[in-house]
């Protein structure tokens, strides 16, 4: 069987974009895959995380994967951190990637902002500890939203570097799985920026904790056009608001962009976000009902998350061995 790894950032916010982008395509592939789901809470410290919110937001996501469908008896769930060879691999990865693959990361470009200088190391060398991730496992596939593409592609890089430095097909070289209607929801104040849990407005995601209120102003808030929606989909080109409504609605409904303009075709805004709102709430429902439930007993999380990583730890522990004797590190 082929192996699965992909991971989210316990830093709070957790969003339709994560559900719709990973967490619900992970559901659809755990039958026919080893699926290895992970909080990187390693990564989500490249920025200032306040310690309890940390250890909170981590059970939240473990929370949120349980609750979306992902079932913690047949897949690996657990926080990175638990698993020291991750980082021990992200070590090694640091001397196999170049400074130049690393400049080119765009997402660290828009993280750190105008003034660089001031990012943490961690954040610059991040790609590194994410490939880390993915070929401690040997993971084969890495089911994500289109903002990791970048990054998937200089876990190949490494992979093929280290095979081609210790002459042998040691790492597989990993295949994104990026499908479905929503491999990028965009924000709902700004239809050309993606949804993102580090958004200053809260009103541009609908997170995974929103209420039914809070759910239904957002919608209703959210920026679009005046235009009443086109009949094809070729009509939402230039359009990103409308089109990532659509593209929301398809998603949820389990439908294509197509499907939602064939019924809601030539109405206005004031029939469809109602529509979209009705739609996202009863399908948010039983998540969140199962999350609350989950986060209640705190206990209970954890003692998936330690079996999680004790499962984890027997896969990546002989791999890891594998690699100190390839560079030729000294083993007891
Ligand atoms: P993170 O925590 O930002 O996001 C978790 C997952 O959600 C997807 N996603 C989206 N999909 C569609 N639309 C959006 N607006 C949207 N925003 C986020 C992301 O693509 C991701 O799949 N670097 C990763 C975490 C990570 C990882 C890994 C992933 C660390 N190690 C190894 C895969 C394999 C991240 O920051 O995800």
């Amino acid at each position: 069987m082929q192996r699965i790894f992909s991971g989210v950032q316990p830093t709070g916010n957790l969003h339709l974009g994560n559900y719709l982008g990973a967490i619900r395509n992970w559901v659809r592939l755990q039958n026919d895959y080893e699926c290895i789901f992970c909080m990187v809470d390693l990564h989500a410290i490249t920025v200032w995380q306040e310690p309890d919110q940390l250890r909170s937001n981590t059970r939240e996501v473990a929370a949120a994967m349980i609750a979306s469908g992902v079932d913690p008896e047949n897949n690996i769930i657990f926080n990175q951190s638990q698993v020291p060879q991750h980082a021990e691999l992200a070590w090694i990865f640091n001397c196999v990637a170049r400074l130049g693959w690393l400049d080119r990361m765009t997402q660290f470009k828009e993280k750190a902002g105008k003034d660089k200088e001031r990012a943490s190391v961690g954040l610059y060398a991040y790609p590194n500890l994410m490939a880390a991730d993915i070929l401690v496992y040997k993971a084969t596939h890495v089911p994500v939203g289109e903002d990791q593409k970048q990054h998937l592609e200089l876990c190949r890089d490494i992979a093929q570097k280290f095979n081609h430095d210790y002459e042998e097909d040691f790492f597989p070289i990993v295949e994104p799985l990026i499908f479905g209607e929503a491999t990028r929801v965009m924000s709902l104040r700004d239809g050309t920026s993606k949804m993102s849990k580090s958004d200053a407005s809260d009103a541009s995601r609908i997170n995974m904790t929103d209420d039914v209120d809070t759910i239904t102003k957002k919608i209703r808030r959210a920026r679009t056009d005046a235009e009443p929606l086109p009949m094809e989909v070729a009509g939402l080109k230039g359009r990103a608001e409308a089109a990532n409504l659509v593209g929301i609605y398809a998603a949820l409904n389990d439908s294509s962009s197509a499907q939602v303009l064939a019924e809601f075709g030539g109405q206005g805004f004031g029939v469809f976000k109602p529509a979209l709102a009705d739609l996202a709430v009863d399908k948010l429902a039983t998540i969140q009902d199962e999350m609350r439930r989950l986060m209640a007993d705190p206990a209970h999380v954890d003692g998936i998350i330690r079996s999680g990583a004790e499962k984890a730890r027997a896969i990546a522990e002989p791999i890891l061995r594998e690699v100190h004797n390839k560079i030729g590190i000294l083993q007891p």
